[in-house]
């Protein structure tokens, strides 16, 4: 049935094309006549229509890139057409609102009315199918008075008693996202935000963080494996760039990206065009080559040798150091684990980013096909520290689609520390998941370069935003600590959850 229903349509394209390849010569013709017999104007027409005449020849008889083109000339174009702006069809008028991807319209609609603080509570029922055997939080017949509950504390570098530790008051830090694959605007909403909300941003890997510095919040160093702002010429790790930048007031920590959830073991090149003074100089590049990304930081070949870099980021830096990464093989982890325990050498923390991270640019099968997952990563991660007896040797940060407070404390229960979100931040911004972040197309201002398309992007209004959004996703924090009938955070475990064969 199915393959008649397409037969048919592709007869009928075959029989309008080759009328509408008749009638455009038909129009022509006319068009030109009428010019010639009653008046001039008419040549204008006859003008637009030869355009098209040319144009519908090249298709048909020329090119041979595009098979539906060569088949139905001009026609084709409007099937390119309807495909291009399909997207938005789909997400305004067809979607449900839990259906898009990777966030639905009503996951997004949720950060909106946190960040403009607008609605706190919605009516009838929950829109979630209650059959689908998703993770849930268990509430306590004994729920804590509000009064009762200890403030969140978390302190980096503890461990290694730093003199320059680093403590957060919120479980939320802003996730890594670089000058570059963010606008300047948007750095700056955040960074403004970050300030106000008393949480960190971390800069990702974009090198000296000029921006990120303008508006006083305390930062979290990024250091990508191309090592941007903290190299030499050919590529190779500067200690002197990454003390100075360590020593700026606003460095609270800095971390070690060896790989994202969006992007595992892929590394990418910067091509010359892109670089421009500005971005020279702070990724500390030259202008008008190629500049490479590698897989992995070149120093790090081995588990002895990834955590002797480590050590030296440490002692460089004197800034509690942490490491991020999607995890993939658990034997290598174990190894890594067993290195750091004969070296005695412990980053202050671990980030680990589900391969559901996003990004500003990566391959699809990349996105779609490697690394695990952020649930199973935290249960996997937890259970190797607690097999190797390391537990207490570092915090753990997690980050991976949560963007909400309820699977932001499962992952709590899971066993990180505390959480890192970077979408959930765009969102606050105004981000409308239009998923052109790698095309400097950005509508609404926030992954763009565009002067213009950053023009609707204010910084102040903005960042009361994102300081919205953080506020309310720490006081949900409390509500819930408080109903699954906990004192502290920290005493949230894998206990408090439902797992879904539980059900
Ligand atoms: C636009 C964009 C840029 C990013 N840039 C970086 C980066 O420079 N370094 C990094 O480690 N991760 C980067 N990420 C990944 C995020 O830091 C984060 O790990 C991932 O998106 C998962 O968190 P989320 O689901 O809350 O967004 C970027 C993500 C996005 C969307």
């Amino acid at each position: 049935m199915a393959f008649s229903n397409e037969r048919k349509i592709s007869l009928n394209l075959e029989k309008i094309s080759r009328f509408l390849n008749g009638f455009l010569v038909i129009l022509m013709v006319f068009f030109g006549l009428a010019g010639f017999l009653w008046n001039t104007g008419w040549y204008w027409l006859a003008g637009s229509v030869l355009i098209l005449n040319i144009l519908n020849g090249y298709y048909l008889y020329i090119q041979k890139q595009h098979a539906l083109l060569a088949n139905f000339g001009v026609l084709a174009l409007f099937r390119y057409l309807v495909e291009s702006i399909g997207p938005e069809f789909r997400q305004y008028l067809y979607s449900s609102d839990t259906e898009e991807k990777p966030f639905n319209r009503m996951e997004r609609a949720d950060v909106y009315k946190q960040a403009k603080n607008s609605e706190k509570s919605s009516a009838f029922g929950s829109l979630l199918e209650f059959d689908n055997k998703a993770l849930k939080l268990k509430h306590s017949f004994y729920p804590i008075d509000p009064k009762k509950l200890h403030p969140f504390h978390l302190c980096f570098g503890e461990e290694r008693q730093l003199k320059q530790s680093y403590t957060i008051n919120k479980a939320i830090m802003i996730g890594g996202m670089s000058y570059g694959a963010l606008g300047r605007k948007a750095i700056r909403a955040l960074s403004a935000g970050a300030k106000k909300a008393g949480i960190p941003l971390n800069t990702g890997e974009g090198g000296y963080p000029k921006y990120h510095l303008m508006d006083g919040a305390d930062l979290i160093f990024q250091m990508g494996t191309a090592k941007f702002g903290v190299r030499n010429e050919d590529g190779s790790f500067n200690p002197d760039l990454l003390e100075k930048i360590s020593r700026l007031e606003q460095v609270k920590m800095i971390e070690i990206k060896f790989s994202q959830g969006a992007k595992p073991g892929k590394g990418g090149l910067l091509p010359k065009e892109k670089i421009t003074q500005e971005i020279a100089e702070l990724r500390a590049i030259p202008m008008g080559k190629d500049v490479i990304s590698p897989a992995g930081h070149t120093e790090c070949y081995s588990a002895e040798s990834t955590v002797q870099f480590l050590r030296k980021i440490q002692e460089v830096s004197l800034l509690p150091t942490g490491i991020k990464f999607c995890l993939g093989s658990t034997k290598e982890l174990g190894q890594m684990f067993l290195e750091m325990k004969k070296q005695n050498i412990y980053p202050d923390y671990v980030a680990i980013d589900g391969s559901e991270g996003g990004t500003g640019a990566a391959p699809k099968t990349f996105m779609d096909d490697l690394g695990y997952p952020l649930f199973p990563a935290l249960e996997k991660i937890t259970s190797l520290m607690e097999e190797h007896k390391i537990r207490d040797k570092f915090k753990l940060v997690t980050s991976g689609k949560l963007i909400s407070a309820g699977k932001q404390m499962m992952a709590l229960c899971m066993g990180a520390s505390a959480i890192y979100t970077a979408r959930g931040f765009m969102l606050a911004l105004g981000c409308i998941q239009a998923l052109r972040c790698n095309n400097n197309t950005c509508p609404v201002g926030i992954t763009t370069h565009s002067e213009k398309l950053q023009y609707g992007l204010d910084i102040e209004e903005k960042s009361e935003r994102v300081k919205n959004y953080a506020l309310n996703l720490d006081y949900h924090h409390y509500e819930m600590l408080a109903a699954m009938g906990e004192v502290k955070f920290l005493d949230l475990s894998r206990d408090n959850l439902i797992f879904p064969s539980s059900h």
